[in-house]
């Protein structure tokens, strides 16, 4: 059945994703979002031109506009994205994180209870909040530690986590003190097209192409457990759909791999794809730099909730996937070239500025 679904964030990496899937699915779908500068509307342009697609320009935080919205488009379900997303940018300063993550979400859940207070009782029940969290809430585990289940205890250590851990206990007390139907994701590092290319993956990717150095933070050997984008989003389907309201669900990808792997697997998909004029391998491109401080050494996530209440599994293959995302950065120039903009160019700077050997700019 087509639902109205509000989206907020929807801009970005992975909310665009979500946005496409359910555009296609024939719901109507409003994005609220700030643009900032992980925000684009170039990411939703395969929806541009659909009935089905609005877009509203502006802030979570912003009681009169989401008021407004609210009224006028009547939503089924909201889902936020809308988020500060980095954690390297939260080390530099948590003030933006603390402004959208902390205070913008409650701001927004509040005008969202206020208004759907005054629905009647077959809306009020058939609503949904949706917030899309992240596996960092919970810390950092050792090598041979068991993955994060929902009932993990929150133990955030970068500011970017300690403010999404804040945003959760929000939706939470939410649920619990007026009744709103919230729900949760905590998902694990996602990957695919359209990702700021601040963020691991597409950062090396570019900086291979562009012969610059590939940045690698301590070790390496720090672990994610990396999902494609798309795995993610048919899981927030299902969450939205089937969830208990008021519970939280995990969602990994069931693919625990250090840094280095990571570097070194896009290296080979380009030396096969894009071989370097000099007939060396972009590996060669590695350059081990100062560690993130606070460097959260491994997460991994346990999905056992999600798959046996709602039997959702990954169901991309990551040799694959990370090959279709490089590809897609290599085919995608365009794109490329309206993100990597001044603001982008001003980050790299800031960011790698202390590593003299890493000519960046
Ligand atoms: P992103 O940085 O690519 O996109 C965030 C979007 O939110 C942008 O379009 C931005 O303009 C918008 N935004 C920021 N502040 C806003 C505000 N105050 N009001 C309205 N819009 C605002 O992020 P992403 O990687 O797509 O992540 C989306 C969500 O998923 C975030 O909440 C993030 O914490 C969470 N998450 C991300 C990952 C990941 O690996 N990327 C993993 C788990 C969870
Ligand atoms: P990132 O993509 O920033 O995601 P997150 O911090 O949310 O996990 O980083 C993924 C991993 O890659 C993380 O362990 C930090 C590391 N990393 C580097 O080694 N070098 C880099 O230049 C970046 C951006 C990340």
């Amino acid at each position: 059945m087509s639902q109205n679904i509000l989206v907020t964030g929807g801009a970005g990496f992975i909310g665009s994703c979500f946005v496409m899937q359910k555009i296609e699915a024939g719901n109507n779908v409003l994005v609220l979002d700030k643009l900032t500068y992980a925000g684009h509307p170039v990411n939703l342009e395969p929806c541009l031109h659909s009935s089905k697609f609005s877009f509203v320009h502006g802030d979570i935080g912003d009681e009169d506009l989401v008021s407004r919205c609210l009224k006028e488009f009547h939503p089924d379900a909201i889902v936020n994205f809308a988020a500060e997303s980095h954690v390297d940018r939260s080390i530099h300063s948590a003030e933006d994180f603390v402004r959208t993550n902390v205070l913008g979400t409650e701001q927004f859940l509040r005008t969202t209870k206020d208004w759907w207070q005054g629905q009647n009782s077959e809306v009020r029940k058939n609503f949904r909040f949706l917030h899309i969290s992240t596996d960092e809430v919970y810390g950092s585990l050792d090598k041979n530690s068991a993955p994060f289940t929902e009932s993990s205890p929150y133990a955030p250590n970068s500011p970017y986590s300690a403010s999404k851990a804040s945003s959760d206990f929000f939706v939470r007390s939410y649920f619990k003190t007026y009744g709103l139907p919230t729900l949760i994701s905590n998902c694990s590092n996602n990957y695919g097209p359209r990702q700021y290319p601040e963020k691991l993956i597409p950062l090396m990717v570019l900086n291979a192409v562009s012969n610059k150095p590939l940045p690698i933070y301590g070790t390496g050997l720090n672990i994610r457990d990396w999902i494609y984008v798309e795995d993610h989003c048919s899981a927030l389907e299902l969450i939205l759909a089937k969830g208990r309201v008021g519970e939280s669900y995990n969602v990994g990808g069931e693919c625990e791999k250090s840094n280095l792997e990571i570097v070194h697997s896009i290296c080979k998909i380009l030396d096969e794809v894009k071989p370097k004029p000099d007939g060396t391998s972009y590996s060669t491109q590695i350059k081990f730099v100062a560690d993130r401080p606070g460097h959260d050494f491994r997460y991994a996530i346990d999905s056992t909730k999600i798959k046996n209440e709602l039997g959702w599994t990954p169901s991309h293959c990551f040799s694959e996937t990370l090959r279709k995302t490089v590809m897609w950065y290599l085919d995608n120039s365009e794109w490329t070239k309206q993100v990597m903009d001044e603001d982008y160019r001003k980050w790299l700077h800031q960011q790698y500025q202390d590593f003299d050997d890493l000519k960046l700019l």
